[in-house]
């Protein structure tokens, strides 16, 4: 039994003395501040791209570059949240809908969420996607709506799935009535032109926008204006607040970077009692984000890179050695089975291990079977641990990391 007076002392502590935070949420990624300093340009641009919703015609399909980080989703849905009441006041038929198509995972979803959107009904799993696609279609024409569609992140879904879902979507138009639809994709991944058909880039891009890193100066103004709702006046030091903005900066301008040292420096500095935020506990918070780095890069793949690490998790465990293509494959065909996901072709899976090679969750090597050949050898780069870490809490894969593949049990792999 532990002693309740201990208890009581954290908790007790925690109130009396935690004098440094007023208002922690608006440090989250996914708070929405009212001002976004150094993003004025983007706004406009992206206002005028918009605006002619207002006047009941449908506006260019608009596509949106840059790193994480640069403020690409903030200032889109700032402008569409402010596009939105103006609608309302001007009694434009403008509808939108925001999908993150990294979160959503599949096209069957994301078509899914639109329908919801319109107020469908779509079941979870059952139907085919040209049928859901069917259905949102038809139910989008009966809305008489100029429809906006975002999709956030779509550089995930295309490096998973190829990019169908935005041929369909590009040439939705010819097959409406009574609506229309414009499309603002936004891509972290600025190569993303090289993973889409010519023709369904070009409708794309009818715009473009490009988010610049921010440099050390305009992080700091970030900074300075979300901390002030953030921090108890005179709890942030000025030396803190630089030292944030210079180390993301030197990463690669992510406003997301800056904000999350400042909020662990912030819970450091909570944790010691201490009364400011100094530099020390920015150099403290650094070293718990690079620790969390891989957990967050875990977190952050995308499904179909989840599930090739996690068969590459089960065949380990069963071996304890590298695996190859082939037996991964096998087992994430499983996988894929287990969960009702559609499968990738064996030759994009090989892609996903490449990418996860380069990112330092997978490590692969070429080596000679002798008489055999040579084959490329897979093994995990991370601990497993940290796999059962975050998959573990991932209410769609977690009872994966305890499932037992049946392909382990009927094959001895030695014999592959
Ligand atoms: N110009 C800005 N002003 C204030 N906050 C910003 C600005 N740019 C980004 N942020 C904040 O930084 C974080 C990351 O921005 P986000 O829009 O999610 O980046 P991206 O979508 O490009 O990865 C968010 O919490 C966002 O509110
Ligand atoms: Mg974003």
């Amino acid at each position: 039994m532990g002693n309740p007076n201990v208890l009581d002392e954290v908790f007790e502590k925690f109130v009396n003395e935690a004098k440094l935070f007023k208002d922690r949420e608006v440090l989250r990624h996914d708070y929405l501040p009212d001002r976004l300093p150094h993003r004025e340009e983007q706004i406009r641009i992206l206002g005028q791209a918009v605006a002619p919703v207002l006047k009941a015609s449908r506006c260019s399909n608009i596509f949106i570059y840059g790193k994480t980080g640069t403020g690409k989703t903030a200032v889109t849905k700032f402008v569409l949240s402010h596009l939105e009441s103006k609608a309302k006041e001007y009694g434009a038929p403008v509808k939108f809908c925001y999908v993150n198509c990294r979160m959503t995972g599949s096209e069957y979803r994301v078509f899914a969420s639109l329908s919801q959107n319109l107020g469908l009904t779509i079941p979870f799993t059952g139907l085919s996607v040209g049928e859901v696609f069917d259905r949102f279609r038809t139910g989008l024409d009966a809305t008489r709506t100029l429809f906006i569609i975002i999709l956030d992140e779509v550089d995930s879904l295309i490096k998973d799935r190829g990019d169908g879902i935005l041929y369909e979507l590009t040439r939705i138009n010819e097959a409406l009535h009574q609506s229309k639809v414009a499309i603002i994709g936004i891509s972290n991944d600025l190569r993303l032109k090289e993973f889409l058909d010519p023709r369904v880039f070009s409708s794309l891009s009818e715009e473009e926008l490009v988010f610049r890193p921010y440099d050390a100066g305009e992080l700091r103004n970030i900074l300075l204006e979300r901390s002030k709702l953030a921090f108890l006046d005179g709890t942030l030091s000025e030396a803190a607040l630089s030292i944030c903005s210079a180390l993301a900066a030197a990463e690669h301008g992510d406003a997301r970077r800056a904000l999350d040292l400042l909020r662990v420096a912030g819970e450091v500095a909570e944790r010691q009692g201490a009364s400011a935020i100094t530099e020390e506990h920015v150099r403290e918070a650094e070293k718990h984000i690079e620790h969390n780095k891989v957990i967050e890069a875990l977190k952050n793949s995308t499904l179909h890179s989840k599930l090739v690490l996690l068969s590459v998790y089960h065949l380990g465990k069963a071996s304890g050695s590298s695996a190859t293509t082939g037996e991964i494959y096998d087992i994430y065909n499983e996988l894929c089975g287990e969960l009702g996901v559609s499968l990738l072709t064996q030759r994009r899976l090989g892609t996903l291990v490449n990418e996860l090679d380069a990112m330092g969750l997978l490590n692969s090597k070429v080596v000679s079977m002798g008489r055999y050949g040579r084959t490329k050898k897979i093994r995990l780069e991370i601990s497993r641990s940290q796999i059962q870490e975050v998959f573990g809490t991932d209410s769609r894969l977690g009872r994966m990391i305890s499932y037992a593949p049946k392909f382990l049990a009927k094959t001895t792999r030695t014999a592959r």
